[in-house]
């Protein structure tokens, strides 16, 4: 083993630049934790003339990022470039064939290409690491893969994306507008290259799949994840779930058992008493339930420069002992192939809200299509006049199967009452 591990750093935005600056905050520290100097050798990013805030002279300047896979001096890439494919994948794949060590904070290529990534590894006895690519710094992989190792996990869930959270949670204290906290969610490093990633819920459930995978020991399974993000959730469903005792956070949830594999990404209804309401701004957090450990709680920052630094040296520093073990917490033949669950097969209790025409008998209307298609109401709110003239019905439902409450929707499609498209959130239980 080398005396020193060499890195080449491949991205130098938010998360490449703060790796540079951890490593130099801390070098001395690191040096002792690992057992030897993590160095960073060689660098590549688009632009080399872009003034980065950044000291970059000791470093060599690589214009051919995939060129960092055979440099002879770098022992350990960490990608930072972002992507599923493109550049991204190709580095990775090329340092792994190269028998080297890949680090990377990219959930998107390793949803789509993890397995594939994870063969490679263990074909070159490589290390491949992704810490930093589910909730920035909190580490709740390694919390799962190795802290919890001895438990069956059968539920994991939590809040995954951090740009949603500070976005949900400012419209929530100020009643700010969505375009105006996004514009401030970007402008503090959370958000995406592009935020669609994130208000749509992908990015979540990129790190759902992953995380799934991790916690129950089966395939990364990201097409099977049904996502929904939180472009819809307007300001008042925010006012009304705080007026039945809930704020509305995007949430995912996997489950697995004898019904396969259940993987959804949804605005919920989170009870103002569950832990899970009170992870605001950029914070993520992540309940997972072992069968001997009980229920575990990881919550810290999801995102930003320093989080997600120090999550990718804390691979690297594990790379560093030689303290690296499969992937996915076992060799990647060895995860299950499950099935996906059909989600109208669950039961949930639900939060509608209907934009409807102010007018005589569409309260009824409501009220029977949810009475034909068997959903019990345990709440119902109707407030005065919108804007264009109509009115907000908000419900909440009793517990009752998936398929009824989409029966009701379905039952009030076309309906000359109910204004655009009604908002569906779960409520967490
Ligand atoms: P940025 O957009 O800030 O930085 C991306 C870097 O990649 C830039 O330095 C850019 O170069 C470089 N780059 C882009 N395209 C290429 C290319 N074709 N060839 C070489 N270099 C390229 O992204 P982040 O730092 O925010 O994110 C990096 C990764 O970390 C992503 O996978 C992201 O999903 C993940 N992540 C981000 C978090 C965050 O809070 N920001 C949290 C957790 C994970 P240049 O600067 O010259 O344009
Ligand atoms: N855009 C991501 C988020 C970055 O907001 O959570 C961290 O993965």
């Amino acid at each position: 083993m080398a005396d020193v591990l060499r890195v080449g750093l491949a991205g130098l935005g938010t998360v490449g630049g703060g790796v540079i600056r951890v490593l130099a905050a801390n070098r001395d520290l690191i040096a002792r934790r690992a057992g030897r100097s993590i160095e960073i050798v060689a660098v590549s990013a688009r632009d080399r003339n872009r003034d980065r805030g950044l000291d970059l002279s000791g470093f060599a300047w690589i214009d051919d990022t995939t060129a960092l896979a055979s440099h002879p001096d770098v022992d350990v890439v960490v990608e930072l470039i972002g992507g599923s494919d493109g550049p991204a994948l190709t580095l990775a794949r090329e340092t792994l064939a190269a028998g080297k060590g890949l680090v990377t904070a990219n959930k998107a290529m390793i949803a789509h290409h993890g397995l594939e990534l994870a063969r490679a590894a263990e074909t070159a006895r490589a290390p491949l690491a992704f810490e930093a690519a589910v909730a920035g710094g909190i580490p709740v992989i390694k919390g799962l893969r190795d802290g919890a190792a001895a438990n069956v996990i059968e539920r994991v869930y939590g809040i995954l994306n951090g740009t949603c959270n500070f976005i949900l949670s400012a419209m929530e204290a100020s009643g700010r507008d969505f375009g105006d906290v996004l514009a401030e969610a970007q402008a503090l490093g959370y958000a995406e290259a592009d935020p669609a990633f994130d208000i749509d819920g992908i990015d979540a459930a990129h790190k759902l799949s992953i995380l799934a995978s991790v916690a129950f020991g089966t395939q990364p399974a990201f097409a099977g994840v049904a996502v929904q993000g939180i472009r819809e959730v307007i300001a008042a469903d925010i006012a009304e779930a705080a007026a039945l005792g809930y704020r509305v956070r995007l949430v995912g949830v996997a489950e697995v058992g004898a019904g396969g594999l259940f993987q959804r990404i949804h605005p919920h209804l989170v009870p103002t008493g569950h832990p899970l309401a009170h992870v605001t701004g950029a914070l993520n957090a992540v309940v997972a339930h072992g069968n001997f450990v009980g229920p575990l709680f990881f919550q810290g920052a999801g995102a930003g420069e320093g989080p997600t630094a120090s999550a990718v040296v804390a691979d690297l520093i594990d790379i560093a002992r030689g303290e690296f073990g499969p992937a996915y917490a076992m060799p990647a033949d060895a995860l299950d192939q499950a099935p996906p669950q059909d989600s109208a097969d669950r039961r949930c209790r639900a939060y509608l809200r209907f934009t409807v025409m102010d007018r005589v008998g569409v309260l009824a209307e409501i009220a029977t299509a949810m009475r034909d298609a068997g959903v019990s109401i345990e709440s119902l709110i109707q407030r005065g006049t919108t804007a264009s003239g109509g009115a907000m019905v908000a419900i909440v439902t009793h517990e009752g199967p998936e398929r009824a409450v989409a029966a009701a929707l379905e039952r009030l499609r076309g309906s000359q009452s109910v204004v655009g498209q009604p908002m569906w959130m779960h409520i967490l239980s």
